[in-house]
């Protein structure tokens, strides 16, 4: 987890593919994050939204907060902005624009094998989330036989390493999830 891979903004349109909307299922986000109208929630490195739009079609009195560092995708989700009760949102690496204590989930999907060092971002998310609150990352599993689609096998991270950072930044009951193809989940609570 050492070098950074982020994505490239040019392939953006993959992020799109409804095939990966069977593969990690909002509804499964939802569920597991507890959802509730009113409460405040973040995606971090939301992309182009693609997977945000739909969580958030299903909370519409949530506040979500679709954050990523690369213009071009927050350019991309602002254009839907009116219709998807997301809230786009540019933000510098490792710097989540939000007080203390004040977010009541995060998710992050297919983000994290991107991330060089995830340690500083992991102290932002526990310094934002209320305590109870919860964080899941979802990403590619790190599998010979995974499917074709995604990042080569060597910038995917294995499951086990995820839950070991979690459990080093200060989580607690740091779990493995199922419900998604292809990819595995990790849910923890502050
Ligand atoms: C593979 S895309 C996934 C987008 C979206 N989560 C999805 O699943 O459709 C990864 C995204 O994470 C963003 N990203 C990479 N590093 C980040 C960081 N440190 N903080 C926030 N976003 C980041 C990239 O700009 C890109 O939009």
């Amino acid at each position: 987890m050492s070098e950074e891979k982020k994505f490239n903004p040019a392939k953006r349109k993959k992020l799109n593919n409804p095939v990966r909307l069977q593969w990690i299922p909002p509804q499964r986000i939802g569920t597991l994050l507890e959802m509730e109208k009113r409460r405040v929630y973040l995606d971090i490195g939301a992309g182009t939204g693609y997977i945000s739009r739909e969580v958030a079609l299903m909370v519409p009195d949530a506040v979500i907060h679709a954050l990523d560092i690369e213009p071009l995708m927050v350019e991309e989700m602002a254009r839907g902005r009116e219709k998807d009760h997301i809230l786009p949102q540019l933000m510098t690496r490792d710097v989540l624009p939000f007080a203390d204590a004040s977010v009541d989930g995060i998710w992050s999907i297919t983000v994290f094998h991107e991330l060089g060092n995830p340690v500083p971002l992991l102290r932002e998310i526990r310094r934002v989330l209320l305590p109870g609150g919860r964080l899941l990352i979802v990403d590619w599993e790190k599998k010979v036989e995974a499917c074709e689609q995604g990042p080569p096998l060597e910038h995917r991270v294995f499951v086990e390493d995820v839950m070991a950072v979690l459990q080093e930044a200060g989580f607690s009951e740091v779990r493995e999830v199922t419900g998604f193809t292809h990819h595995f989940g990790v849910l923890a609570e502050y």
